[in-house]
């Protein structure tokens, strides 16, 4: 039996990556079913067919969740259809080229932070209405980065939205921890997926060098090992744990 038998899960960010292999940890713990959420429809169907090769009930919702209504129409979804949500995973991100500080464009700086940040708090807002009327346990995974406690070189904004997830998940897990309602943030190393590559599949110069500043051994880290940090994370193995940011690098950073 698997450690999330019979949950009701929702991943973001789940075409690719990260969320593509939490999507199929989940199934493989035994989810009875997983909200699929992505603003790319064909990743969609690619991670669709994961979790239905594993037998596992999906949905797939191509929003793009940094809009407050296609936020609340995804979770209405969800609920419509299966009456609660108890695991949700807020993990869709972006990454932009490096830039100094004083030439940082507004425009960049906007998308990173409607993105990366005020789409976790809009996902945490309408998951929360839902979780508070159920009677089951719930837990929040959020998605930071190593650049929520230390800055990455030329990604400010970047480095301020995964700061800033971080905050927010602290201020959920103190005000809803009472009710049964765990959230905790992810913070992960480098890992090997599409955001850290260009288009013919080459490490980009800027993970190159990332990889060696931060890396213990000169690994990058594989999605499935972060995916089994989220299971534990959403799993009642965790029950205790609320409020914490887990960083998964390897030991790069300590403290
Ligand atoms: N890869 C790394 O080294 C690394 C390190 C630390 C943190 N992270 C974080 O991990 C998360 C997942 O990244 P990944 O490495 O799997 O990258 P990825 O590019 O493989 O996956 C990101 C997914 O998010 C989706 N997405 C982007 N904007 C969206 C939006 N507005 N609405 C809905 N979906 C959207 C993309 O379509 C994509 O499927 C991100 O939050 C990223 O910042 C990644």
């Amino acid at each position: 039996m698997g450690v999330l038998e019979g949950k009701i899960a929702l991943v973001t960010g789940a075409a690719s990556g990260i969320g593509r292999s939490t999507a199929e940890a989940f199934a493989k713990e035994g989810v009875s079913h997983i909200a699929l959420v992505d603003i790319d429809e064909q990743g969609i169907l690619s991670t669709s067919k994961i979790v239905s090769d594993l037998k596992t009930s999906f949905s797939t919702h191509c929003a793009d969740v940094s809009q407050e209504d296609l936020v609340e129409r995804t979770l209405n979804e969800v609920i419509d259809e299966h009456g609660r949500l108890d695991i949700a995973f807020n993990n869709a991100g972006i990454n932009h080229p490096s830039s100094r500080f004083h030439e940082l464009e507004i425009g960049d700086w906007k998308e990173m932070i409607e993105t990366n940040l005020t789409s976790v708090f809009l996902c945490m807002k309408y998951e929360l209405i839902h979780m508070l009327k159920s009677d089951t346990k719930s837990a929040i995974v959020n998605t930071s980065s190593g650049a929520g406690i230390v800055p990455a070189p030329g990604q400010a904004h970047y480095t301020a939205a995964k700061h800033g997830v971080v905050g927010l998940t602290k201020s959920v897990a103190a005000e809803y921890g009472k009710l049964g309602i765990r959230c905790n943030v992810i913070l992960p190393g480098l890992v090997d997926t599409p955001m850290i590559r260009d288009a013919s599949g080459e490490l980009t110069d800027r993970a190159r060098k990332t990889l060696e500043r931060i890396s213990p051994n000169g690994e990058l880290i594989k999605p499935e090992e972060i995916a089994e940090t989220v299971v534990w994370l959403s799993s009642e193995g965790s029950v205790k744990v609320n409020g914490q940011s887990v960083v998964i690098d390897g030991g790069g950073i300590m403290r």
